[in-house]
């Protein structure tokens, strides 16, 4: 769990700075919801709640979940009252268990410690329906080719190191692990799938499916 609010110097600026460069994500997610006919969405680690937004004329039901009151501000000030916001811990939301179509996770996996990443997506399966599917988006391990390295190692490495040193050594643990792929073939249960890669290939979007009712969050063996 974040100690202070890590995002209280950035919340402001983070649209400017990230919404041009999120949009084909945020359109993506939204295609995909709508193709799946998500009724009730809750992101986790929504932030300014920009996602949230992008799905605001679509007739859903949305909760967005952070800890940063900041990211928090932004998103209530920017928002329709229609979309609900909790500050609280994405890995405890009190949420109701098995009532969301949809959980989306964009870019926050990453920047946590892995125990905290385990539980965020263990409270994820926890939320959804039976039929309900998990849209993560976070780094991957690039490509080989040139144009793959230098997004991730100049681009993606550069961004990650300015979030604070904290920050950078759990990205740094993320890649060193696999990255999200690292970390859904140990952690999933259900069916994964890709969707889409971004900027040359340093970032996926993914859905997890299917997820067994008994939850075996374990790491396969
Ligand atoms: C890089 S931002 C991503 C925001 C948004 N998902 C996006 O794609 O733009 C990560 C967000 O995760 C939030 N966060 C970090 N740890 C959290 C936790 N344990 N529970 C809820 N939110 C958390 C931070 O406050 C921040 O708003």
């Amino acid at each position: 769990m974040q100690n202070r609010d890590d995002y209280q110097n950035s919340a402001a600026i983070y649209d400017f700075l990230f919404s041009r460069v999120l949009r084909n994500i945020h359109e993506t997610i939204r295609t995909c919801l709508t193709y799946n006919k998500a009724k009730n969405v809750v992101d986790l680690c929504c932030g300014t709640g920009q996602q949230l937004r992008h799905l605001a004329d679509q007739g859903m039901i949305l909760t967005g979940v952070d800890l940063s009151q900041a990211m928090l501000y932004q998103a209530r000030k920017k928002s329709p009252e229609s979309i609900h916001y909790l500050e609280t811990d994405a890995a405890d939301t009190q949420l109701p268990a098995g009532r969301y179509d949809a959980v989306i996770i964009t870019f926050a996996l990453h920047e946590k410690p892995a125990a905290q990443h385990q539980a965020i997506f263990k409270e994820a399966c926890k939320l959804l329906t039976p039929e309900g599917v998990i849209l993560i988006a976070d780094y991957c391990v690039p490509r080989e080719e040139l144009s793959s390295q230098i997004m991730s190692t100049i681009g993606f490495q550069s961004v990650e190191r300015l979030a604070g040193i904290d920050h950078y050594h759990c990205y740094k643990d993320w890649m060193l692990n696999g990255a999200v792929e690292g970390f859904l073939d140990t952690h999933n249960p259900g069916k994964l799938s890709l969707v889409s890669e971004h900027y040359f290939g340093c970032v996926k979007l993914l859905t997890v499916s299917k997820i067994p009712k008994t939850l075996n969050m374990e790491a396969k063996p």
